[in-house]
């Protein structure tokens, strides 16, 4: 069964309390209950990673290189903006990704628009919510059975 690795970054496990009219009201934890299910329904094997450490995501990455992780879901958060090191460990990995943002970064602060793992991904999602990773899940699944 394909394997897909869901990360999360920094102050996303406070999804459901923080800014709720930006991010909305739904919990990491709810997030990563919906993936569990759906990926079943797919036939995909889902493992979520959160953390608010880059280095903790960093080693997560590399753990990847070994765990039989053949796809990412990732939404780095705050470390979409800043992080050569999280982007050049993805780079080293060298297995496809989609990048998520439950917002749409563009309609906001100029330095949102800036991401250091954009040009590195095969899809970017940003501005659908908690959706976004339903979605981005749903075309991992067809690119990983060669359909998309
Ligand atoms: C975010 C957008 C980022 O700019 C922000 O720092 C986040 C969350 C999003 O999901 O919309 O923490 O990645």
């Amino acid at each position: 069964m394909p394997r897909i690795l869901v990360l999360h970054g920094p102050n996303l496990n406070l999804l459901g309390s923080r800014e709720p009219d930006i991010y909305g009201s739904t919990t990491l934890a709810d997030i990563d209950r919906q993936l569990q299910a759906l990926g079943s329904e797919l036939g995909v094997a889902v493992a979520c990673f959160q953390s608010n450490h880059e280095g903790a995501l960093i080693d997560r990455v590399h753990a990847a290189r070994d765990d039989g992780t053949d796809y990412l879901i990732i939404n780095p958060a705050g470390y979409t903006h800043t992080s050569v090191a999280l982007r050049d460990a993805l780079a080293a990995l060298d297995r496809p990704f989609v990048e998520v943002h439950l917002s749409n970064v563009h309609r906001r602060e100029a330095f949102r628009r800036h991401s250091y793992f954009s040009d590195l991904a095969q899809a970017v999602i940003s501005g659908c919510g908690a959706s976004g990773y339903a979605f981005a899940l749903r075309f991992a699944s067809e690119k990983l059975a060669g359909i998309s």
